[in-house]
């Protein structure tokens, strides 16, 4: 019950600041934890629609910033010049597509995708779009980038955690207050992306 009246008034919150989705709250407690944004980034939201982290990352990075977000669903909400939305699959996605359009490499890059949730093996299907973040990270992130992405907490996340570490100085898993308490959704944040290849 408790958790019910925390998510409605998440909700509620979102529709009174104008924000697209109550999700925006997660990224904002991540923002506020990690300083994963700053002004003049280039962000990569994967996973974007139906848009609040893109307007929470535009009031953040402001107009010397750019955004580009994919999602397989389009994005309705009126969106400033500097992002781009491309609708598609993540998995179907040339990541050199998502590098050209942003015009260089990313600062940061943002996964808040979530599976259609099935009831069973939901956090498997977690796990292998979180390893497709981090293979499209490999290819378009800067060297020291940063990574914030969601994974549903089961067998494959300590593997999942590993795997980031293995790319990253530091990775660690968090668990917003926006998030339902009795959701198994974590964030794994990440910082300090070493290019694959250049000696440590
Ligand atoms: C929780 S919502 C994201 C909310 C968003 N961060 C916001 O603040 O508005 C998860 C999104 O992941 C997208 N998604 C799931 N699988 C995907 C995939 N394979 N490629 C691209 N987007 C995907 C869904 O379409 C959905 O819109």
């Amino acid at each position: 019950m408790a958790r019910r009246v925390l998510h409605d008034e998440y909700f509620k919150k979102a529709k009174a600041d104008g924000y697209a989705a109550r999700s925006a709250y997660k990224l904002l407690e991540i923002q506020k934890r990690h300083r994963l944004l700053r002004e003049g980034d280039r962000v990569l939201d994967i996973g974007c629609a139906p848009g609040s982290w893109m307007q929470v990352t535009s009031e953040i990075i402001g107009d010397a910033g750019r955004i580009v977000g994919v999602d397989l669903k389009p994005v309705r909400l009126a969106l400033a010049p500097n992002v781009t939305t491309v609708v598609g699959d993540i998995e179907q996605t040339d990541p050199q597509e998502l590098f050209d359009i942003a015009g260089g490499a990313f600062d940061v890059v943002l996964s808040d995708m979530a599976p259609n949730t099935s009831g069973h093996g939901d956090d498997l299907v977690s796990a292998r779009l979180c390893r497709e973040v981090l293979a499209v990270a490999m290819k378009t992130l800067r060297e020291g980038g940063k990574l914030a992405m969601k994974i549903l907490e089961g067998s494959e996340y300590p593997a999942v955690l590993s795997e980031t570490k293995a790319v990253f100085r530091v990775a660690k898993g968090l668990k917003p207050k926006a998030t339902r308490d009795a959701s198994r959704e974590m964030f794994i944040i990440a910082e300090g992306f070493r290019s694959p290849g250049l000696d440590s």
